[in-house]
């Protein structure tokens, strides 16, 4: 059986892959290999960081992988903060003080556009791919909503009024960026 290894720490999005990931491909995690290493992320975009990872651990083990990064792009701020989204505000990350920061930089901004972005990187056998997955939208006035993290309670999706903070959990994962660049993937993985 074909072994792919999803090289991330954060174990909810593992479980999520593993739900919907083709059965007949072990999907296996860092903690299966025994990999405690933190992998520094220092590319400038996220396609680089979502390589650097999926290269690490494909170089390391021979075995084939797939890591993502994803991040939030302002129009007005020229796609700030980007691959910096998660320590916009500074180390360690803070959710709140990141969207304070950018409610700040867009007081009385008109344009108010914005997307988030997921890159994933796969490293099959010696191939690189790259699968992508868009969520277009624009950031709201103030801070609205406790549901999902990062920028969702500022973010209102093209087509809604409400934040993704305000959203259902269930609304938000159809319709992400993590989802249709994880579908992507899945489809590409589904007709090897
Ligand atoms: P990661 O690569 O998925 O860890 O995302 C990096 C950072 O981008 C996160 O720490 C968040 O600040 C932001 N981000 C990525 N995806 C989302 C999302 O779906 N909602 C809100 N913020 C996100």
């Amino acid at each position: 059986m074909k072994k792919i290894v999803f090289a991330t720490n954060n174990y909810n999005k593992f479980n999520e892959i593993k739900y919907i990931f083709p059965k007949n491909i072990k999907l296996m995690s860092l903690k299966d290999l025994n990999f405690n290493e933190k992998i520094e992320e220092s590319g400038n975009t996220l396609k680089d960081n979502a390589k650097i990872k999926s290269n690490y651990i494909y170089n390391k083990y021979s075995l084939s992988c797939f890591s993502d990064d994803s991040g939030l792009l302002i129009d007005h701020l020229n796609g700030e903060p980007g691959v910096y989204s998660s320590t916009y505000a500074g180390v360690p990350r803070n959710d709140l003080s990141n969207m304070i920061k950018v409610l700040e930089k867009l007081k009385n901004i008109n344009n108010r556009i914005a997307c988030f972005k997921t890159i994933i990187s796969l490293n099959l056998d010696s191939k690189n791919l790259i699968f992508s997955g868009e969520l277009l939208g624009s950031i709201s006035n103030s801070i609205r909503g406790n549901n999902g993290f990062g920028y969702d309670p500022i973010f209102i999706p093209k087509g809604y009024n409400q934040t993704l903070g305000e959203l259902s959990l269930s609304i938000k994962n159809k319709i992400s960026h993590r989802a249709l660049a994880i579908k992507k993937l899945i489809n590409f993985l589904n007709i090897l």
